[in-house]
């Protein structure tokens, strides 16, 4: 059995997102052991801003006909969908950042999206495990100025969840910032509650994917 687990947090040390996904990988290690986990932490190893384009247009090609950067694109393109297709079950570790999704994410989505397995009829993940993580250094609940500018979650669960068919768990924390942010000293108290919701999910959502069965439809 493969665990594939995707980080987009710009930052190894200190990360939120990071804590949650360690809880729900060790959960998942715990029900499978000697597992691999095959991770690929594209905030840091960015993939190359330009490989989506050089991917698309290589479409347009025979593939002796493509040029060094479209083969590159192709290759890069594959691989990725590989580490999701091949696993048995996925874990994203996934931030908002600047009321969306990083560029750093975006080109791991739309790389993906020129592998031709996307247009398949059956869903690229139809029936896998997948629990995401995501995190927001601010608070977005009903009510608050910032309700609906979270324009991440809601495009991580359209992709991950309605087009590729995934068995989609999310687990959030918000307020991430209260604790080195002044302006938001007010909210430390809820931040901590917060925190530790969030802690207790990534436990219960770790425990339920360790268990979750290996859908018969699995390309793995
Ligand atoms: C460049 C940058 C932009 C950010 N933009 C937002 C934002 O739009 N909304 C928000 O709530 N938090 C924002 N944050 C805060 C992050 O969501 C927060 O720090 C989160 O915990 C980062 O994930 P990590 O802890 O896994 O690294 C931003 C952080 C950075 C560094």
């Amino acid at each position: 059995m493969t665990l594939f687990r995707l980080d987009a947090s710009i930052r190894a040390e200190g990360s939120a997102s990071r804590e949650i996904a360690d809880i729900v990988e060790r959960e998942w290690l715990a029900a499978h052991p000697g597992d691999a986990v095959q991770r690929r932490h594209i905030g840091v190893d960015v993939l190359p801003a330009d490989a989506w384009a050089h991917a698309v247009s290589a479409g347009y090609v025979q593939a002796e006909d493509r040029t060094a950067a479209q083969a590159a694109a192709v290759e890069l393109a594959t691989t990725l969908t590989d580490e999701l297709v091949d696993a048995d079950a996925v874990l994203l570790a996934v931030p908002l950042y600047n009321w969306g999704v990083s560029q750093h994410i975006k080109v791991w989505f739309d790389l993906i999206m020129t592998d031709p397995r996307v247009r398949e009829p059956e869903p690229l993940l139809q029936g896998k495990a997948v629990v995401l993580a995501t995190v927001r250094g601010g608070g977005y609940a009903p009510g608050t100025p910032k309700h609906g500018w979270d324009h991440s979650t809601p495009y991580l669960r359209r992709m991950l969840g309605d087009l590729w068919g995934a068995d989609l768990t999310v687990v959030e924390r918000e307020l991430t910032l209260a604790d080195v942010n002044p302006a938001m000293e007010p909210l430390r108290p809820l931040a901590a509650q917060m925190h530790a919701e969030a802690l207790d999910a990534a436990l219960a959502v770790g425990k339920a994917f360790g268990l979750a069965p290996v859908p018969e439809t699995s390309r793995a």
